[in-house]
């Protein structure tokens, strides 16, 4: 299975892409995840990342189509992947599709996670995240039995600096602008499944798991 989560931030790409991922045993690779990593170990990538990251603005193409293909060429993307948060405009999609055509491993289907945007601002204001594992939590819809303590690894949980006010709202219009023509793309490409992303995690990763098994 090769797939592309896609959805506007705070969809749940992150949540459902660990369900989704261990469901079809294959690496979940997100490039926000991957900067956010640099970023904490302090590399030349991390601090390249960080001034547009925290303003809401993407990365420079030319920064993350190096990363991406560097990524996909590691063993464990030899039998698949799942990619959330990348492509994320038309130029990307066209790098992706080029990567791929070259070793005759096209995608297997583009997710789309549709969600309103006033679910979208409660999920994002309330999202907590590991600073030491990265895993995601929520004051509200997934609290960690321990306030600010990450149940999985009790390392302490804080709010991304693109997670307050109106960078909210900035990277909202930067998904309209840049991400969205990517899903008439790959409509017009035969890949899209678009699901609904509101209800429980759980409810969402079955229907996610039912619409790729058609
Ligand atoms: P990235 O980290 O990819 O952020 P994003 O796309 O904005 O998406 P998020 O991680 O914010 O949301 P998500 O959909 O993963 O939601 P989550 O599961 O956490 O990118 C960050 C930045 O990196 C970009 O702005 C850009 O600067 C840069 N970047 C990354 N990729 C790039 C690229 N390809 N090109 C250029 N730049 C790039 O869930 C959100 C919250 O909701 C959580 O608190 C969760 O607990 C909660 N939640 C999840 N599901 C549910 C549910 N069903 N019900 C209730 N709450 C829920
Ligand atoms: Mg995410
Ligand atoms: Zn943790």
């Amino acid at each position: 299975m090769r797939l592309v989560l896609v959805g506007p931030p705070g969809a749940g790409k992150g949540t459902q892409a660990q369900f989704l991922a261990s469901h079809f045993s294959i690496p979940h690779i997100s490039t926000g995840d991957i900067f956010r990593a640099n970023l904490k170990s302090g590399t030349a990538l991390g601090l390249k990342a960080k001034t547009f990251m925290d303003a809401g603005e993407l990365v420079p193409d030319s920064v993350t189509n190096e990363m991406v293909a560097d990524r996909l060429t590691h063993a464990d993307a030899e039998a698949g992947f799942l990619l959330d948060g990348f492509p994320r405009n038309v130029a990307q999609a066209q790098v992706l599709r080029e990567i791929l055509a070259q070793k005759s491993t096209p995608l297997t289907a583009v997710l789309e996670l549709a969600v309103d945007t006033k679910e979208i601002v409660l999920r994002l204001s309330g999202r907590r995240t590991c600073r030491n594992c990265g895993k995601v939590w929520h004051i509200e819809f997934e609290k960690p039995s321990t306030e600010n303590l990450c149940d999985a690894c009790s390392g302490d949980l804080y709010q991304r600096e693109d997670d307050k006010g109106e960078v909210i709202s900035h990277r909202l219009q930067v998904y309209a602008e840049q991400t969205e023509p990517i899903i008439a793309f790959y409509k017009s490409e035969g890949l899209l499944i678009t699901i609904s992303a509101t209800g429980s995690v759980s409810e969402i990763t079955a229907r996610a798991i039912s619409a790729l098994s058609n």
